[in-house]
């Protein structure tokens, strides 16, 4: 029986442009680790904070960490506690999933000390418990792919369904996190809730068109559809420079360039040969635009959460 385990959670891009709430998938070079302790007191709790974090909240129903053990918990009564110790590796409010990795990494780590293991669906649920914490509504466009690993799409909420979708494998993710904060309350809240007709049919079809791409290696109608004409023209403003940044990635030869999340990171999909001058053209542009940032090139077909240590 497991007394002390750490998983590791990876980073998402989520959401995939074209795919606002649905479709995302795991950056397994980034993420956060949580380390659980089962200790005798019948509670959650969180014993530290640390890498990354800013200024996080240790209370656990405040956590999205803790929220999702304590939901996990609440459902299991496995007879025992669990204390957390949590590391992040990823930005907060910077597009790239920290809350959903958070609340993976912890409940697959808790998974791992009980006698009978919950089942993914499960703590698919669970996560998203505290993902509500973060975010203030439920989604599970970075849970999904963070747990299950790949491009992911999810449909429904109260009973989700997660279809792990095929990426061609030629291509790469090129991820650029600029060096400032935006919050996914603040980017969801300047969203319009009505949608054109037109604009409605547009971005149907380049979903469809980006997952039949996806299934049939059509390379050229991934390209054609990777474009979200409702989300992104409403949030780029918040990223200084996006254009640009997006601009450059193109003439690098991307397939496609889009808002990674609700920001700011910007996300890149593109042959393995131009990945590099892809993300050297990102960097460039966001730096003429004085901000630094990080950058990582991904591959998509990639594992999910996964305990690294027991
Ligand atoms: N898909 C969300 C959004 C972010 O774009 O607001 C994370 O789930």
């Amino acid at each position: 029986m497991l007394t002390d385990v750490t998983a590791f959670a990876p980073a998402t891009v989520a959401n995939v442009g074209i795919g606002f709430d649905i479709l995302g998938h795991a950056v397994d070079e980034v993420g956060d680790r949580v380390r659980i302790r089962r200790i005798e007191e019948n509670e959650v709790r969180i014993r530290s904070i640390t890498g990354v974090a800013g200024e996080l909240p240790v209370e656990p129903q405040a956590n999205t960490a803790g929220r999702a053990v304590q939901a996990m918990h609440a459902t299991l009564s496995p007879g025992f506690g669990f204390e957390l110790d949590i590391e992040k590796g990823i930005p907060l409010g910077s597009g790239m999933g920290g809350s959903a990795a958070s609340a993976v990494a912890a409940v697959v780590a808790a998974n791992a000390l009980l006698h009978a293991p919950a089942a993914q669906l499960q703590l698919l649920k669970f996560a998203m418990e505290g993902e509500i914490v973060a975010s203030g509504s439920a989604h599970i466009d970075n849970i999904a792919p963070c747990l299950y690993g790949g491009l992911t799409l999810t449909v429904g909420i109260d009973n989700p369904r997660v279809k792990q979708i095929p990426v061609p494998r030629g291509l790469r993710c090129v991820l650029v996190h600029p060096h400032m904060y935006l919050g996914t309350r603040e980017a969801r809240a300047i969203l319009n809730i009505n949608v054109s007709r037109s604009d409605y049919v547009w971005q149907s079809a380049n979903l469809a068109g980006f997952i039949s791409g996806c299934y049939s290696n059509d390379l050229e109608l991934i390209r054609d559809s990777f474009n979200d004409v409702i989300i992104e023209p409403q949030r780029h403003s918040l990223i200084p420079g996006f254009k640009d940044v997006q601009r450059a990635a193109m003439s690098a030869g991307a397939l496609g360039c889009s808002i990674s999340g609700a920001g700011p990171a910007v996300f890149a999909w593109s042959a393995i040969q131009h990945a590099e001058a892809v993300r050297g053209a990102m960097v460039a542009a966001f730096a003429r635009h004085d901000l630094q940032s990080d950058s990582w090139v991904s591959l998509m077909q990639n594992y999910g959460a996964r305990v690294v240590k027991a």
